[in-house]
């Protein structure tokens, strides 16, 4: 088996008094599809702040391809190869496919002189041929030049994740990517990460639609309260008992029983 590409070891993380994380572990396989899953407040977007050095550990350590990058600034991160989907940064829906995607490079640029570049001001530049191949390379089938607010949200989500993909990640973290998409949507979703993945992008996903987890994932870690009580199968998941009691009263795993 080949070496993990990333390694979440005893992770733990507090908020004043509050434990939201203990002593999580998990590792991801280069190429892996891997889903985060567990009960709203369970910590799973805390785990994606933690990799992504949004907040820093209270204990426990994040090793990416072989390197400690437990306490390394978010910008290091990511040219190291950890990226993640902006859910909070929407797309602009005035402006072009292209100039979406372009955005991604904000966290790639070394000058804040070169983040604030108008796009057009210079026709050809390197970040516009980038976002080009990637738009190209994530085999989205879109015009580069049509306006986002004039496309259909399941399209949109996929700009989005062609977005993080601006940074060449090795590690993709999506959190929710299949939110607010109908049925189809989420198939066409799941269909599409999983040809990113094909590529050398190794996915970790958070998501409550466990027909998702399940069309995508390989494997599966739950968190219930801070602490991770199940990893396995997707197939195994919905078999174990302190997953199914984490979840009792909630119709969220109920989801998978119609799959
Ligand atoms: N910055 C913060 N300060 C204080 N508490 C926080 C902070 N961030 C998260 N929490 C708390 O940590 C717990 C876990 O939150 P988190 O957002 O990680 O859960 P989640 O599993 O992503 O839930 P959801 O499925 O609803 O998105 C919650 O109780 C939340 O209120
Ligand atoms: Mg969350």
């Amino acid at each position: 088996m080949s070496d993990p590409i990333l390694q979440i070891s005893n992770v733990s993380k507090s908020f004043g008094g509050l434990k939201v994380l203990e002593d999580v572990s998990f590792n991801l396989t280069p190429g892996q599809r891997f889903g985060l899953i567990g009960p709203n407040g369970a910590g799973k977007t805390t785990v994606f702040n933690l990799l992504s050095g949004v907040y820093a550990v209270d204990r426990g350590s994040v090793v990416l391809a072989g390197k400690d990058i437990t306490n390394l600034p978010i910008r290091e991160r990511i040219g190291l190869g950890l990226s993640r989907s902006f859910q909070n940064i929407r797309l602009m829906p005035h402006l072009s496919v292209i100039e979406n995607v372009l955005m991604g490079q904000h966290c790639q640029s070394s000058q804040i002189t070169e983040m604030l570049k108008p796009i057009n001001w210079m026709k050809n530049n390197k970040w516009k041929q980038r976002a080009m191949e990637t738009l190209e390379n994530a085999g989205l089938k879109v015009d580069p030049g049509s306006t986002v607010g004039e496309l259909p949200y399941g399209v949109r989500k996929k700009i989005e994740v062609v977005r993080a993909l601006m940074s060449k990640p090795s590690v993709l973290m999506l959190d929710e990517p299949a939110a607010g998409l109908n049925a189809r949507e989420t198939s066409e979703l799941a269909d599409f990460l999983h040809e990113i993945s094909t590529r050398n992008v190794t996915l970790l996903l958070v998501e409550h639609d466990m027909n998702f987890i399940h069309a995508l994932c390989e494997r599966v870690a739950v968190l219930n309260f801070g602490s991770k009580i199940f990893e396995g199968t997707p197939k195994e998941v919905n078999r174990d008992k302190a997953v199914l009691e984490a979840y009792l009263g909630t119709s969220t795993l109920e989801a998978s029983d119609a799959a």
